[in-house]
This record gives structure tokens, sequence and C-alpha cells, in this order.
């Protein structure tokens, strides 16, 4: 199952998505915005990690106008490792190094193309653990010790 959200300016690209998860038999959950109506970022970031977190839904694509405000805000939910991605490259080697679990990507930003790519390479690609491990694990510690 995979989490989807977004604000206001990420919506048409998040229903654009959703069409493509849909096409590709993908469950997801939509954790808004519903419409082109003004909502902030931070709370839809919030409410859609949670439900990675506690095990409901496995990863999760956040959008937003950059993608940028919606990671940064994705990122402060404890055990969320989410990146803003504009390219092929940086959406698979973010699941091979970092098992980042959450995709950021910016409406104003990317076309439909390419924002399918990107959750395509994001969804099909295994993390690779070995050397990468003990530096997500670092990360953790670092979440650790902010408590
Ligand atoms: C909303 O206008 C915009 O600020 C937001 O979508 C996002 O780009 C913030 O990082």
């Amino acid at each position: 199952m995979i989490a989807i959200g977004s604000d206001h300016a990420g919506f048409e690209l998040k229903q654009s998505v959703i069409a493509h998860l849909k096409e590709n038999g993908i469950e997801y959950k939509d954790f808004g915005c519903y419409d082109m109506n003004s909502v902030d970022y931070p709370a839809i970031a919030e409410t859609t990690c949670k439900a990675i977190v506690n095990g409901d839904c496995e990863r999760g694509i956040l959008i937003c106008g950059t993608g940028i405000g919606i990671s940064i805000a994705a990122n402060k939910v404890q055990g969320i490792r989410a990146a803003c991605c504009s390219d092929y490259f940086s959406a698979k080697y973010t699941r091979l190094h970092n098992d980042a679990n959450v995709l950021c990507m910016g409406g104003r930003v990317v076309g439909a193309g390419l924002a399918n790519e990107l959750v395509d390479v994001f969804l099909h690609t295994d993390y690779e653990g070995g050397r990468h491990a003990r530096r997500v694990a670092m990360i953790h510690e670092i979440e650790q010790r902010q408590k």
C-alpha cells in the first residue's frame, strides 16, 4: 500500500500519479488534498507519513510546489527518510543507498511523464543494504538523540 499526499500546488500532479498507480494495479491511500484550495503542506506531510511509520503503508509519495517544503516536513517524522527528486538517478539511488521511504516531487518542477518514471523506479528498486546499512542506522541514531 502506497501513501500519497499533496498540497494544492501538487494536486494536479498527484491526480496524474494516482491515475498511473491505478493503471499499474498499485494500491494506494490518498491523504489529500482533494481540490485546488490552498492547504498547508506540513499537515499533509504529517498525516501521510504517520500512515507509513504506523505500518499501514509501506512507502509514500508527497508532492508540493517544489517538493522541498513537503520533504522537509516529512523528514521531521521519526522513521521517515524522504527524498526530493527530479531526476531518475536520484530516485533510484535514494532507494539503493538511503532506503528512502518517501519520494517527494515538485508539481511545479517535474512533468507528469517524468513523475511516473520517478515513481516507477522508486517503487521497484530495493534497498542495497551492506555498506549503506551503517549509515542508515546512524540516521536513526540521530533521531534517537533528539528525544
Ligand atoms: C505553496 O505555494 C508552495 O509554497 C508549496 O507548495 C511548496 O512549494 C513549498 O515548499
